[in-house]
């Protein structure tokens, strides 16, 4: 779906499809020189993260398996508890294996925190993150995150796999929601 076909539910966009594609080829180029002898696993988080996964996977100039988690965070509305759980675990047994974790979004990145110490706790050979977005200032805990592909302002974000509602994941672009959707 193309940001012309959002009415007056979108504020403003953020990214265009052609921006992120751009980003996404050259955190690719730097993965796979981070990558290119050590068969690295991409562990995408669902569902968000389908389309960065899609995209990057494509833009690395090499093969790479991929094996996906879903978890879910117990939190009101659209802010994240860090309490979580396992919905769907990977198929793959991760010891000794280079692991990347594709994620579309860090915003208070409790979420992730939690999936990190999770991973790191079946002994991954090796364990970095790779996310298309990262609020700064929505931080509460500290994630080295070795390839970030926007920082961005503190406000909340749909399109490219992020969804309100289970809506939007399907919009090209990433944007910000005009308030009256919300209400
Ligand atoms: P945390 O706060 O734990 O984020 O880093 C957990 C998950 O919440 C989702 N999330 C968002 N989804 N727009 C969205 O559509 C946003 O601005 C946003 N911020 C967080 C996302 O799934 C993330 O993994
Ligand atoms: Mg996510």
């Amino acid at each position: 779906m193309d940001s012309s076909h959002m009415g007056n539910d979108l504020e403003h966009v953020l990214y265009t499809e052609k921006q992120i594609h751009a980003r996404l080829e050259e955190l690719a180029a730097d993965i796979w020189r981070d990558y290119h002898d050590k068969d690295v696993l991409l562990v995408g988080v669902l569902k968000g993260a389908i389309l960065v996964m899609a995209d990057l996977m494509r833009a690395l100039p090499g093969s790479a398996p991929m094996d996906w988690m879903a978890v879910s965070s117990y939190g009101s509305g659209t802010k994240s508890s860090g309490v979580v759980r396992i919905l769907k675990d990977l198929d793959t047994d991760i010891s000794g294996r280079h692991v990347l974790i594709v994620e579309d979004i860090i915003d208070s990145g409790l979420t992730l925190n939690w999936i990190r110490a999770n991973l790191t706790s079946r002994e991954p050979a090796s364990l970095e993150i790779c996310t298309l977005l990262r609020k700064p200032e929505a931080a509460k805990v500290e994630i080295n995150c070795k390839y970030v592909g926007f920082d961005i302002p503190n406000e909340f974000v749909v399109g490219y796999g992020l969804d309100y509602d289970e809506r939007y994941r399907n919009l090209r672009d990433i944007g910000t929601l005009a308030p009256h959707v919300y209400s």
